[in-house]
């Protein structure tokens, strides 16, 4: 699958180890003891991103404090080679432009060694702070960003819900809504499934699921082009050697989307 999926086979050698790092994040049988082991030992990066950005939510919703209580949606996302950061940050604009909304950006810990990100020729992250799943409380509203892999999201996605079990226990997500959106690299290659599948992860913490439906209209109907997307939720497709950039069809789609979102997380917050 050229590029973007040519180095599978390191990240599938990688995966198991990681695997079997967080593996008892999903233990049923000892819940109190698994989530805390999963969340205390973050990546290096995460910890230190993490304690810089987690002020800042609490820090704009005190100033507004004066005004209505504004909707704090925290925008986390998983990118490898840009086509979902750029959505992200598609999507995050979109956002703010909806009065009473607060936006911030995360990208979550990253769990391949970067002698297999080399390997993948991944480019360098983004400057985004990476999300403390600790801090998930402080949101009114989410929004997931992840590319598949094999029709599913993507593992450093799927590590970071695996680290939310304390969240879990206390129920701290139940009745939050959430919206995603992904990117695959072709047209078949999981658009609908990779959302799909992740509806699990919000279910099992009582979050509602917004889907995207038809609210982009027109740009969800026209097969003049080829693009990524679906009811599930907005999406790009990055093409076999990754080279494939989101369209404008693509990202108007991911703003009304934003739009939508809001619209609908306002009133579940109301
Ligand atoms: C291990 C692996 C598995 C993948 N599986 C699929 C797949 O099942 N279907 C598909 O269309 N693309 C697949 N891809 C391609 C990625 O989805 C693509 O690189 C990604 O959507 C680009 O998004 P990003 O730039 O945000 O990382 C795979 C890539 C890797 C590395």
């Amino acid at each position: 699958m050229g590029a973007a999926c040519s180095s599978g086979k390191e990240q599938l050698v990688d995966q198991p180890k990681q695997v079997a790092a967080t593996k008892p994040a999903d233990a049923p049988a000892k819940p109190a003891a698994v989530p805390a082991a999963a969340t205390s030992d973050p990546p290096k990066a995460s910890a230190d991103q993490a304690a810089s950005s987690t002020p800042q939510p609490a820090a704009t919703a005190g100033e507004q404090s004066a005004g209505p209580k504004p909707l704090k949606v925290f925008l986390i996302f998983y990118s490898t080679y840009g086509h979902i950061l750029k959505l992200a940050e598609t999507y995050k604009e979109a956002l703010e432009k909806e009065e009473g909304v607060e936006v911030a950006i995360y990208q979550v810990p990253e769990i391949l060694s970067p002698e297999v990100l080399e390997k993948m020729h991944a480019p360098p992250k983004s400057a985004h702070p990476v999300i403390d799943p600790h801090t998930l409380d402080q949101a009114d509203a989410f929004v997931f960003g992840f590319p598949t892999r094999f029709g599913m999201m993507a593992s450093q996605m799927k590590s970071f819900f695996d680290a939310t079990g304390v969240l879990w226990q206390k129920g701290a997500l139940h009745g939050k809504p959430a919206s995603m959106f992904t990117s695959t690299a072709s047209q078949g290659g999981g658009q609908e499934t990779t959302i799909m599948t992740a509806v699990t992860q919000l279910a099992h913490h009582g979050m509602i699921f917004v889907p995207a439906g038809y609210a982009a209209g027109g740009v969800m109907f026209g097969v003049d082009e080829a693009k990524g997307g679906s009811p599930w939720g907005a999406g790009t497709l990055a093409g076999a050697d990754g080279s494939r950039q989101p369209s404008e069809a693509e990202l108007e789609a991911a703003r009304v989307q934003a739009k939508n979102f809001a619209t609908v997380a306002k009133k579940l917050a109301a």
